[in-house]
């Protein structure tokens, strides 16, 4: 069964837009990620960002203390960071590149660049019990490396597919890409997650991807939140997901 995440920072955007600097204020990321789990979601994913424009310390200590179904820290390698992801103890980490002036996540990992750092961290973090995850575009010498560094999980990067899924050939050049990235991974005994961009529309098309072992979404669900709740949205993707084989 393909597994549900769901990236709450954007319920925490929201809040930000008119509460920042508060200690208080509305809609809670930590409310929402209940309702997702109620609603059947597989894990609750949040990223703590550097510049914290989003998720806060609060929120992801308070989300610790919630989720009880596994709980995914999105976090960039830095040394801050990896500190507090070992004290908080998340079952994952997923992680990424991080850019102050992104307006969300934009490209995968430089696995081939920072490999050394990067199996640093993956060590870390299995020798105290977490799992991770490394976020790349579907790019064989990306994965090669990723396997090298000892996670067990990569996420590919579906944003360019989602982006190319607008135009004309529907993003098969991307998808192609997709599709050899998972099996690349797959035979090097890595497991494969995706995510970025992902939604009802663009999902059935994914499908062609194998080795899918949970999806990562957030800005869809959210926005589709906004008319139809939380809840339903969340119960919408999932029965979507039902069809992958
Ligand atoms: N996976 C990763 C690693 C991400 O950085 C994001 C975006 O925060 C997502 C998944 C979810 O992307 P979206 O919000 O476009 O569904």
């Amino acid at each position: 069964m393909l597994k549900l995440g769901i990236n709450i920072d954007h319920v925490a955007t929201l809040r930000e837009a008119r509460y920042r600097g508060r200690t208080c204020g509305e809609p809670s990321p930590v409310t929402a990620a209940q309702v997702c789990e109620a609603a059947g979601a597989h894990g609750i994913t949040a990223h703590l960002r550097e510049d914290r424009r989003h998720i806060l310390d609060r929120d992801i200590w308070a989300l610790r203390q919630v989720v009880k179904t596994r709980l995914n820290l999105e976090m960039a390698n830095t040394p801050e960071i990896v500190a507090l992801a070992l004290k908080l103890k998340p079952e994952i980490v997923c992680i990424v590149p991080e850019r102050r002036q992104e307006v969300t996540t934009e490209g995968g990992l430089d696995v081939v660049a920072a490999e050394k750092s990067l199996a640093e961290t993956c060590k870390k973090m299995n020798d105290a019990g977490i799992e991770v995850s490394l976020f790349i575009a579907p790019d064989e010498a990306q994965i090669d490396a990723s396997a090298r560094t000892g996670s067990q999980f990569i996420e590919l990067h579906t944003g360019r597919f989602a982006e190319h899924f607008q135009g004309p050939e529907k993003g098969e050049v991307e998808l192609q890409r997709l599709i050899a990235g998972a099996k690349q991974a797959h035979a090097l005994g890595l497991q494969v997650n995706a995510g970025h961009g992902l939604n009802c529309e663009n999902l059935t098309t994914l499908f062609r991807v194998p080795h899918l072992v949970e999806l990562n979404i957030g800005h869809s669900l959210i926005s589709r939140a906004v008319f139809s709740g939380l809840e339903n949205a969340v119960k919408e993707m999932l029965a979507v997901m039902d069809d992958y084989r």
